[in-house]
């Protein structure tokens, strides 16, 4: 590995985002800021130094113990926080130090920068960008080296119209650290230690400082705000739809279309406007999902339709159509062929290949054999209020419309429900069971009803 170490600066207080939550944790495309960023610069080192300081113990909680962590007590600036790193730092080689709020910088881009660092005392990586506001912009001394990065709250006029910007990623000798870091000095303006007056001190002394501009320069955007967060989420979307589509899969519109990183799915299938697939969902070849679906953590099986529904943590066998206005929730796993219609919910279920549950029905807690009908409206009663109890139906049973199962109960293979009953009892196999009041027919009695006047009539 060309790295010895990297250093992710994660302990700003965020303050631009206005929210309490830490600002790498706050995700895009279903993965937190960081953690996109960590994804890569894993694969340049196995030394990772995350600076924390603000809600460090909730970062550091969701990130693990896989890092080395160091705690700034106080915010001082970027080139404080890397200080504060120098002691976790290897004798030798080369270091990168990166912001944890920069998720859209692609491993080749990190890779070619520790490549081009190799000749220099340090690399800069830096990007050519449309409006620097906000940025460090780079000096560049006559047409190649580098003269100096100047903060925005630092820079003249003319220095703000420079559009190419620090991207906050760099490349060190560590022994150039370690010697220049206790050179700097607060800025007057802010009272914050920059990082990037390391680069002035160098090409001072005649070091060489490589910069590297990025092709793109969207992988450059550093999220400070949430209106940003939107953008890099924005940006990330728009690059994995782009990827499905030449996978193919089908979007009608992938503009309303938000699917996170870690969700897979087949060729041939087609999604509708208005689909959202979050989560660790795996999603097989040829199905149709959509219009208006929310689905997270599924997996699906090939020719599955789903539409306008919502599902969570639940499998869905193959060929097996849902919805529309169907609830999946956690636990629920369907086989081969299952129909689920029209508002029908069901949780912590599994359903076995070809049963039907088409209308208005909840299904809780149950183990449900091949072939059973659920007619309309019958509802599985799996809670008394303090526990919930488990149904099971066998294979072939037929379950009459507007029928109540009240759980702990067993229908067995092929038993019948007449319509309207409301069960406590088993049903042995092959049995039909109904439990309803008898009907009673007063033979002329609607007539004589009719003719009645009622009290408040005319
Ligand atoms: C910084 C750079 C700027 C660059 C931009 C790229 C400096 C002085 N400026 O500005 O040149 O264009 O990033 O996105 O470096 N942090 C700490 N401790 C601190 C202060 C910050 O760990 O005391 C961390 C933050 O959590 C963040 C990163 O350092 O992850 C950058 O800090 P931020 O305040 O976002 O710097 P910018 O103003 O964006
Ligand atoms: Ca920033």
């Amino acid at each position: 590995m060309v790295l010895s170490a990297a250093i992710i600066l994660a302990a700003g207080a965020g303050t631009r985002m206005k929210t309490p939550k830490p600002k790498v944790l706050h995700s895009i495309c279903g993965k937190p800021l960081i953690e996109h960023l960590l994804e890569k610069v894993n694969k340049l080192t196995s030394h990772i130094i995350i600076v924390v300081g603000h809600q460090g113990e909730e970062v550091k909680n969701y990130l693990g113990s896989g890092y080395t962590y160091v705690y700034q007590q106080e915010r001082k600036g970027t080139g404080h926080a890397v200080m504060e790193a120098v002691p976790y730092l290897p004798e030798n080689g080369t270091v990168m130090v990166l912001c944890g709020d920069t998720p859209l910088l692609n491993q080749a881009s990190l890779q070619d920068l520790a490549e081009v660092a190799v000749d220099g005392e340090a690399g800069l990586l830096t990007a050519e960008v449309l409006s620097p506001t906000g940025y460090g912009r780079i000096v560049r001394k006559g047409n190649h080296g580098v003269d100096r990065i100047v903060e925005e709250v630092e820079a003249s006029e003319a220095e703000k119209e420079i559009c190419e910007i620090n991207t906050g990623t760099y490349c060190f000798k560590a022994s150039i650290l370690k010697k220049f870091l206790p050179q700097l000095s607060p800025s007057p303006k802010t009272g914050e230690y920059y990082l990037t007056d390391i680069i002035s001190f160098l090409t001072k002394q005649n070091y060489r400082v490589i910069p590297y501009m990025l092709e793109n320069y969207q992988e450059s955007l550093g999220v400070n705000t949430l209106q940003e967060l939107y953008q890099a989420e924005h940006i990330m979307r728009e690059k994995i739809n782009h990827e499905f589509m030449l996978s193919g899969v089908r979007m009608l519109d992938p503009h309303t279309t938000y699917l996170d990183v870690e969700v897979k799915i087949g060729s041939g299938t087609v999604l509708y406007p208005q689909t959202i697939i979050e989560g660790n969902s795996t999603i097989g070849d040829n199905c149709c999902i959509g219009p208006f679906c929310h689905l997270k953590d599924v997996t699906l099986d090939n020719r599955v339709t789903i539409e306008n529904s919502v599902a969570e943590k639940v499998i869905i066998g193959e060929n097996s159509v849902v919805g529309p206005f169907a609830y999946l929730r956690p636990g629920t796993n369907l086989g081969a062929g299952v129909k689920i219609g029209d508002f029908v919910e069901i949780k912590n279920s599994e359903i076995d290949e070809r049963t039907k549950v088409p209308h208005l029905s909840y299904l809780g807690d149950a183990k449900v054999g091949a072939d059973v009908n659920f007619g309309a409206g019958s509802i599985i009663v799996n809670y008394d209020g303090k526990k919930k109890h488990q149904t099971v139906v066998e294979e072939g049973a037929f379950i009459g419309c507007n029928s109540n199962l009240i759980a702990p109960i067993h229908i067995g293979k092929e038993a019948y429900i007449a319509a309207g009953s409301t069960l406590s009892n088993d049903v042995p196999g092959e049995a039909l069971a109904i439990a309803r009041s008898p009907q009673i027919n007063k033979s002329g009695l609607a007539k004589r009803l009719k003719g009645k006047k009622s009290p408040n009539s005319p």
